[in-house]
């Protein structure tokens, strides 16, 4: 089974493993495993020409379904009997109506895809009522049985932190451990991202570390940082993939506690406004809390960061469940509510399976931990290793699935 997903708009608030995902388990439910078919996203404009083009509709619409064997081929001979068809998603439309129907926008992506490749399949609503009550119960039916069975397959990123590499050179005040070469490591050894933080009092990342990795990092730059002017010009000037806001205390030895995004509410949107204005998406990074989730929805976050810190520093089997399922909560609301999550904090070789398993974990950010093993065994290794914890985790999750 083939799903080419392509995505023509420019937003970054959708997850597009995920709709991937259900993508595949729909053609599944509707035993086409062995058929291909194209999903494109794009915006109302493109999607109103097409709409008068093929329609003589002068507006755009939410979905468009073209049918493989009613389009004209250049050349019939490869079109092979699996091929369903393209389904073209208006992801505007489609953010309008998810305000509309108070549900998320994967929620009302997900519906479309069910119904663009329905028509694929040859249903038609527009052919008699009963054909439409008939279609409008199947799609029902199938949003149900992917809801239940969806959730990220594949293993969250595993993002590495490397500030504990700056801090060992800054122990000297020279040149090595080199965090530049070290993310390179990490990129090697299967990681999807890199993650830094340049703190006011620059402890550990300098200027010049953000500079060369902006211009290295082959995977994602995620630029951790408090929401002060002189940071902000920085990373309006470097560019990162991404930034996460963190609180920022001098005293304190690592970051303490999430953001309190109500308290914060007008100056993390300014920096919000900002920052998209830069293309550069935002990650607040939270306590598992559903009003500091509803805030960070509020203000325009693309995503969230969980702090798993008070799961990871718990000191009994109970205390890290009631933790856990705080976070499991948290992950839950926030995906619902159309944020994208990550998770960290704290997180080491024991602890981080647990929390790879949940299904709408984007990410996870881990330094600290790999960063210590890398003293033993060599940093390409430590990542290894801790690649192999997220794949047990997510490998869990779907054996308790079943
Ligand atoms: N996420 C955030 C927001 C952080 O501040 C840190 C620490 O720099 C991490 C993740 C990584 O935490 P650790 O080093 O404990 O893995």
């Amino acid at each position: 089974m083939e799903v080419n997903l392509v995505d023509n708009t420019s937003r970054w608030g959708v997850n597009k493993d995920l709709l991937l995902e259900r993508s595949k388990i729909l053609l599944d439910l509707l035993d086409c495993s062995s058929h291909q078919v194209s999903i494109v996203f794009m915006d109302d404009q493109d999607m109103g020409e097409y709409n008068l083009s093929y329609r003589n509709k002068n507006e755009p619409t939410n979905v468009l379904s073209f049918p493989a064997a009613e389009q004209e081929i250049a050349f019939p001979e490869e079109l092979t009997r699996q091929e369903l068809g393209d389904v073209l998603i208006s992801l505007e439309t489609a953010q309008r109506e998810a305000i509309e129907k108070k549900v998320t926008l994967h929620h009302r992506i997900t519906e479309l895809i069910i119904h663009g490749i329905l028509h694929l399949l040859g249903y038609d609503h527009e052919c008699s009522s009963q054909e439409a009550e008939q279609m409008w119960e199947l799609e029902q039916q199938l949003f149900k049985q992917i809801h239940n069975t969806s959730g990220r397959s594949s293993m969250p990123h595993l993002a590495i932190n490397v500030d504990h590499v700056a801090t060992i050179r800054q122990a000297r005040g020279n040149t090595e451990p080199d965090p530049v070469l070290a993310a390179g490591i990490c990129e090697l050894a299967g990681a999807a991202g890199i993650v830094v933080h340049l703190r006011e009092d620059r402890r550990h990342i300098q200027d010049r570390d953000i500079i060369l990795l902006r211009e290295t990092i082959k995977t994602k730059m995620n630029l951790e940082m408090a929401a002060t002017k002189d940071i902000i010009d920085i990373a309006l000037d470097i560019k990162p993939d991404m930034i996460t806001l963190v609180p920022e205390k001098r005293k304190e030895l690592t970051t303490e506690g999430g953001l309190d995004v109500i308290d914060n509410h007008k100056k993390l949107k300014k920096v919000i406004v900002k920052m998209t204005k830069a293309g550069i998406p935002v990650s607040i990074f939270i306590d598992p809390d559903a009003a500091q989730i509803d805030a960070s929805l509020e203000i325009g976050a693309t995503f969230v960061e969980l702090h798993t810190g008070r799961y990871a520093d718990a000191k009994s089997e109970t205390e890290q469940d009631n933790e856990f399922r705080q976070l499991e909560a948290a992950a839950e609301l926030a995906f619902e509510a159309g944020l994208r999550v990550n998770a960290g904090h704290g997180l080491d070789y024991q602890n981080t399976a647990r929390i790879a398993a949940l299904p709408t974990v984007e990410e996870l950010s881990i330094g600290h931990a790999v960063i210590s093993r890398a003293v033993f065994v060599g940093l390409d290794q430590a990542v290894r290793e801790m690649r192999d914890c997220l794949a047990w985790g997510t490998a869990q999750h779907h054996c308790c699935r079943m």
